[in-house]
């Protein structure tokens, strides 16, 4: 019986470092200094400006007449991304996006620099690309 306890404690001490250690390297950018990013985060950087989601959302992602989407991806899932980009929300003036390759073709990429925004680790809009 004591065992048993033992055994269950254990597994829930290593079961929850697991999903601890798997939601540090969840994170879908990584980026040094703050703005060298690795090179699917800035195909993201470069899908942003290409389609100038800048227009509507400001050009540090602080909003304008678009939502903050630093503050946005706070809560937002990355389903919800997905869903908003690709269909948009006519009726409250975010286009769709779902007939644009280059943001369809980056919808992941620009999820990853956006994230990055969001979460503070990027801390400047204007990325580099990080040296190999
Ligand atoms: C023509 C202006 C316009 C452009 C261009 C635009 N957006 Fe939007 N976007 C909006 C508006 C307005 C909303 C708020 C809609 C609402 O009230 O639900 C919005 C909402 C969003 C949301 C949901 C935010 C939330 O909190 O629910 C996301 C994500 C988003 N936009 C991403 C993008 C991305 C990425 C691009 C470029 C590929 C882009 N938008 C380009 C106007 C724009």
């Amino acid at each position: 019986m004591r065992l048993k306890i033992a055994l269950i404690g254990a597994c829930a001490l290593l079961c929850m470092g697991g999903a601890v250690a798997a939601h540090a390297e969840d994170k879908p950018y990584k980026v040094v200094d703050g703005y060298k990013v690795d090179s699917e985060t800035m195909k993201g950087f470069r899908a942003w400006r290409a389609a100038a989601c800048d227009r509507c959302h400001g050009a540090n992602q602080e909003g304008l007449v678009g939502p903050s989407l630093v503050n946005s991806l706070k809560t937002l899932t990355k389903d919800e991304f997905v869903k908003t980009v690709t269909n948009g929300r006519l009726d409250k003036g975010m286009q769709s996006f779902g007939n644009s390759p280059v943001v369809m073709d980056n919808i992941n990429q620009l999820y990853a620099y956006l994230k990055g925004r969001s979460d503070g680790a990027i801390t400047r809009a204007k990325v580099e690309e990080m040296p190999k």
